[in-house]
C-alpha cells in the first residue's frame, strides 16, 4: 500500500508501509555492506522497530525507516516518544532525497501515534541530515536501558516535535527501553 510520496530533485518516490524489516531486507537495501549503521563496535542491545516504511525501485527495496513507541523519563517525569531508527538508503542511491522521502513519510505517520515528540540516535556526522529534516540536538546526556542496567548513550540524541508548540523539557533524560 502506498502511504505517501515526496517530490525531491524532480523525482517522485512512492513510500510504502512494510510489514517488517528483516535482515534479508536490510541486505537488499545495502547490498551486504558490513555494519551499515556503524554500531557493531558499541556492543549494545537494540530494540526492534514496530512500524516500517520503505521505497522500492524496480522491485528492489532501496530505503527504509522504522518507528517504535518508547517510554522515556525526562526530569523524573515519565512520558512516551516515537523512536525513529533503521534509517538506511542503498549506497549507490544516496544524495537523491530518498532518506528525506522515507523519513518524512514515517514522521507524518508518527504524528498520529500519540506522543508529542520523536527521538533518534545518530553519530555526529549524520546530524546535518536530520537537521535538514527538522530535527534538533538534545544536548542532555541520555541514559538508555541495557540488559545489565542503564548506560550513557555514546551516540548523539536528536528530537523533533510532532505537534505545533511542543518543546523538549529541560532535565535529565532516561530512555526506559533499549535504544532503537
Ligand atoms: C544517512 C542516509 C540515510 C542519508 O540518506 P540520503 O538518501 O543520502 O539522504 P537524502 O538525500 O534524503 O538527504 C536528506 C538531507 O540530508 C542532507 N545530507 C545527506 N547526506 C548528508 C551528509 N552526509 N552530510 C550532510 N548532509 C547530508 C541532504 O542535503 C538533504 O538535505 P536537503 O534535502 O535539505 O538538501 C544514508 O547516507 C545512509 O543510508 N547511511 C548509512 C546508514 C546510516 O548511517 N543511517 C543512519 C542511522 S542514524
Amino acid at each position: 500500500m502506498t502511504t505517501t510520496s515526496a517530490r525531491t530533485c524532480g523525482e517522485q518516490f512512492a513510500v510504502v508501509r512494510l510489514p517488517e524489516f528483516t535482515g534479508a531486507d536490510r541486505e537488499e537495501v545495502c547490498g551486504g555492506v558490513p555494519d551499515p549503521y556503524q554500531i557493531e563496535g558499541l556492543v549494545m542491545a537494540w530494540r526492534p522497530k514496530r512500524e516500517h516504511f520503505g521505497i522500492r525501485r524496480e522491485g528492489r527495496l532501496v530505503a527504509h525507516a522504522g518507528l517504535v513507541t518508547v517510554p522515556v523519563s525526562v526530569a523524573g517525569r515519565r512520558t512516551e516518544a516515537v523512536g525513529l531508527g533503521g534509517v538506511i538508503v542503498a549506497p549507490g542511491l544516496r544524495g537523491q532525497g530518498l532518506a528525506r522521502a522515507v523519513v518524512t513519510a514515517a514522521m507524518d505517520h508518527a504524528r498520529g501515534m500519540g506522543p508529542d515528540a520523536g527521538l533518534l540516535f545518530c553519530w555526529p556526522e549524520l546530524m546535518p541530515v536530520y537537521e535538514a529534516l527538522g530535527w534538533r540536538e538534545l544536548e542532555e546526556h541520555v541514559r538508555v536501558d541495557q540488559p545489565d542496567g542503564p548506560v550513557t548513550m555514546p551516540m548523539r540524541t536528536m528530537w523533533t516535535p510532532l505537534r505545533e508548540g511542543v518543546g523538549w523539557p529541560p532535565g535529565p533524560v532516561h530512555l526506559l527501553s533499549l535504544p532503537f
